[in-house]
């Protein structure tokens, strides 16, 4: 779009509702701070590192997570992680950090590599040249990370039945509609409300009943002996500052919370990197030269070794971040590079401007790993690059996300072919994470690597 042509209110909400990443004009990538009168409030577009550095950090008490957001995380996931505020936030974020300490995450490296082997023997029992979804396998594959590693298997037992109820419970939450836009209560009926009240209910009581499983096998286990895993610390550690234990509301929205942030938002950053490397010949060489090499040797440190990968997933976290646009709005008045942000002004960061804009990018639509590198890395400003946000709110799942996405990257690269249909379209559409729109169809071949 024109950056001269003005943001009218039918065009604004058709294109939110359809793709909101429609709604950033060329003036955004090359401006600081830009502002947007809304009908309801003033918006923000802020891509100045400094003033994002006072927005996420240095002042983030003033700011909360804005309305629209949370009216997109109202269903089942308003009592978790990602949605509560203050004392509870702190309290839950206190309990849960165990479970990402960088050496919990390590230790995740075996379960995540029989994951990949699952999709290996999927994809090689397929013949040469088979078509197949890669975003979807990527959403299969990501799933099953998690039941392997922070549900240690809890929901095993009702795997396929919980695969399906999750399914239609992302069909249902991420339809955003105009009168959510137009920030229309969520006690005024909605179309569709009434089988996204069904799915919830069936969705709950699947996650009811493994709460009841784990709560029966903890009854069983010694006080001391505390598996570290999502459901243990959810429903037997007690917030170490009150020594209250977390209301049944907030296990299940945190179980919600953890599929939903743990599953997409990698599943993207995996198919957008496969996607990049199958236009790359370079990079892909360099990838698969790298994972022969390392992926015969140790477990322990593996995700370390394999840097050349790991580049590859920060560049397509960059160019195609999961989360593309974050939120908050101010509590009370405050000022931004000289500019005036009165109580409940709408702050938008959005990472997929912030990691093209000209201001803080050579050649920004280029897909060059290089940048991340060992040696140019630490070169990137740290506020010019936040696939996984930054200050308090920063993405607890970061590095087991990294580390997960690289070591997929590198197996599937090696011991495949991928490469996309000739007729595809390969285009991101923002809904709640930023997915291929039409799916990432993709000729597989085994290749003969041993
Ligand atoms: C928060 C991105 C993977 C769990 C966030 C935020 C971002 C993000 C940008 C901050 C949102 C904000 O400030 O408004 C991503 C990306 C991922 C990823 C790009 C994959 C490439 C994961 C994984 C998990 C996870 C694997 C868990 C297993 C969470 C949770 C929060 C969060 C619980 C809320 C943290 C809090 O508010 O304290 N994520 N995430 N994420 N993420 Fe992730």
């Amino acid at each position: 779009r024109a950056p001269e042509e003005p943001l009218r209110l039918f065009r604004l909400l058709a294109a939110l509702k359809r793709n909101p990443l429609e709604c950033w004009s060329a003036a955004f990538f090359r401006e600081p701070i830009a502002k947007v009168r809304l009908p309801f409030a003033d918006a923000f577009l802020v891509h100045d590192p400094n003033a994002i550095r006072h927005v996420l950090v240095d002042n983030a008490d003033n700011y909360r997570k804005d309305p629209i957001q949370r009216r997109i995380l109202a269903n089942g996931l308003s009592d978790g992680l990602l949605s509560v505020e203050d004392a509870r936030w702190e309290a839950q974020r206190r309990v849960l950090a165990p479970l990402f300490a960088r050496r919990t995450v390590m230790s995740f490296t075996q379960a995540m590599l029989t994951a990949v082997d699952g999709v290996t023997k999927r994809w090689g029992s397929l013949g040469r040249g088979a078509m197949i979804d890669v975003a979807a396998e990527m959403a299969l594959l990501t799933l099953n990370v998690l039941a392997l590693t922070i549900f240690s298997d809890g929901i095993a037992g009702d795997y396929n039945e919980f695969r399906d109820a999750m399914n239609a419970y992302f069909a249902v939450i991420g339809r955003i509609g105009v009168l959510d836009l137009l920030g229309v209560p969520q006690s005024v009926p909605r179309p569709g409300g009434g089988r996204l009240r069904r799915t919830m209910h069936y969705f709950e009581g699947i996650i009811d009943r493994i709460i009841d499983t784990r709560r029966g096998r903890l009854a069983a286990l010694p006080a001391d002996e505390t598996p570290a895993d999502l459901l243990t610390l959810l429903l037997r550690a007690p917030d170490p500052s009150t020594g209250q234990s977390m209301s049944l509301a907030e296990v299940r929205s945190n179980i919600l919370t953890f599929l939903s942030a743990g599953h997409e938002t990698t599943a993207n950053a995996l198919s957008w990197s496969i996607f990049l490397l199958s236009q790359s010949p370079d990079w892909r060489a360099r990838v698969r030269e790298e994972a022969a090499r390392e992926l015969a040797g140790p477990l322990e440190g593996l995700a370390d070794r394999l840097v050349v990968t790991r580049a590859a997933v920060e560049e397509a976290l960059r160019l195609y971040p999961p989360i593309a646009a974050l939120s908050r709005m101010a509590k009370d008045a405050d000022t931004l590079g000289g500019i005036a942000v009165k109580p409940r002004g709408l702050i938008v960061i959005a990472p997929y401007v912030l990691h093209r804009h000209r201001l803080l990018w050579e050649q920004p639509d280029a897909f060059d790993p290089s940048r991340f590198m060992p040696g140019r890395r630490g070169t990137i400003g740290r506020f010019a690059y936040l696939p996984f946000g930054i200050g308090p709110r920063i993405c607890i799942g970061a590095s087991f996300a990294l580390q997960e996405a690289t070591i997929a990257l590198a197996a599937l690269t090696q011991r495949f072919d991928l490469e996309l249909a000739p007729d595809a379209k390969v285009w991101p559409l923002q809904k709640i994470t930023l997915r291929p729109e039409n799916g990432l169809p993709m000729r597989v071949t085994p290749r003969d690597c041993g």
